[in-house]
């Protein structure tokens, strides 16, 4: 195993969910859909999603709040408020600023990071590059999104796909052999069509034209993204292991992003796990974009699944194209 003398940790999670859950026989009234296409072709069953006043940044706060109840730390103790989202409160301020104000601090930097569903992993990458060159001690990343707010509910090739959550960690140097031990990132821009929210940017800003090509919304190639995912999900989880100086069979727990119960299967399937090692909560929440990765950590450690020393590895994949992996001794 690559023995890093520096890390990072996560000292604490902390996650929401919105209370309202909405089921696949909801969506059978809705649109032209049924829950049996719905489980075989995705694996999930329902889906939580915000209440109209809930933004990002209440739910984040939410998650924030529990992760530094954990930690036993006040907000002032943090040093940084990094915010993984693709569904900002506004587009600026940032969803990071949105979030500082309502846990009542000032002065802090709070910045978002925006890299479709990867953006967790993509923001431990940064926190682990802050903490270890000094720049901070104590790095509170929050991964948000509230996709329900971008999704068509007229379409149902994307709407029965999505969920609402959130989830945030504390993140600061580790002291013990606990820690970040490798990851790997990428993307290919030329692929951003596939997976594109168009409109309310400078691409196309908002207009009467825009509401009415209903460009607001999430548009997928579903079957070229599902093609893409299973390629780079697979390679990138690969990756970091090698990088760890670990073998495939030293993997505990894989956490897959949590978009599609197949792409989750044949991840696991790259990495040769039992069914057991890879966790799944798809099935219950849908796709929460960057806070699925969080909020399945967080039910793994609650479940008291993990045990010191286990190796978890956490993958992702999302629009950009962006994928991100990442190993972690727990
Ligand atoms: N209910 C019933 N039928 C449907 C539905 C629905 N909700 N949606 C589509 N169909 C129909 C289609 O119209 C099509 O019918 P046709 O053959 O008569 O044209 C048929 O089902 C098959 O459609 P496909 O799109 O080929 O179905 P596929 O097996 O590819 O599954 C899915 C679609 C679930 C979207 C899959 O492609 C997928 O999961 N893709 C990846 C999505 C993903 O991971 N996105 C996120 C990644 S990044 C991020 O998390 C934001």
């Amino acid at each position: 195993m690559v023995n890093k003398d520096r890390k990072i940790k996560i000292k604490s999670i902390g996650i929401y969910l919105p209370e309202k859950i909405l089921t696949n026989a909801d969506l059978e009234k809705m649109v032209d859909t049924s829950d049996e296409w719905i489980t075989t072709r995705t694996g999930i069953k329902e889906r939580r999603i915000a209440a109209d006043s809930q933004t990002s940044s209440d739910l984040g706060v939410a998650a924030a709040k529990m992760a530094l109840e954990k930690a036993n730390l006040k907000a002032e103790e943090v040093d940084l408020i990094l915010v993984a989202t693709n569904t900002p409160d506004t587009i600026f301020p940032s969803t990071a600023s949105w979030i500082q104000r309502k846990l009542g601090i000032k002065e802090i930097p709070a910045f978002d990071l925006q890299a479709g569903c990867t953006g967790a992993l993509y923001g431990l990458v940064v926190a682990e590059g802050l903490i270890l060159s000094g720049t901070c001690r104590r790095i509170l990343l929050v991964a948000v999104d509230i996709l329900s707010k971008i999704t068509n509910w007229e379409d149902r090739s994307t709407c029965v796909l999505f969920g609402d959550g959130a989830g945030a960690f504390i993140l600061e140097e580790s002291q013990d052999q606990s820690g970040l031990i490798s990851h790997f990132w990428g993307a290919d821009g030329s692929l951003g069509e596939l997976l594109i929210l168009p409109g309310g940017g400078t691409l196309h800003p908002a207009n009467e034209m825009t509401i009415r090509e209903k460009l607001h919304y999430i548009r997928m190639k579903g079957n070229d993204v599902f093609k893409h995912a299973v390629k780079r999900m697979g390679e990138a989880a690969l990756e970091a292991v090698k990088k760890a100086g670990l073998e495939k069979d030293q993997v505990d727990y894989l956490i897959p992003h949590q978009a599609n119960l197949r792409i989750i299967d044949a991840t696991g399937a790259r990495l040769g796990l039992l069914k057991e090692r890879i966790v799944v909560n798809v099935d219950k929440y849908g796709n929460m974009s960057v806070a699925t990765i969080p909020v399945a950590l967080y039910e793994l450690e609650n479940e008291g699944r993990l045990k010191s020393g286990d190796i978890v590895v956490m993958v992702a994949f999302g629009a950009g194209f962006t994928w991100a992996s990442a190993v972690y001794r727990w």
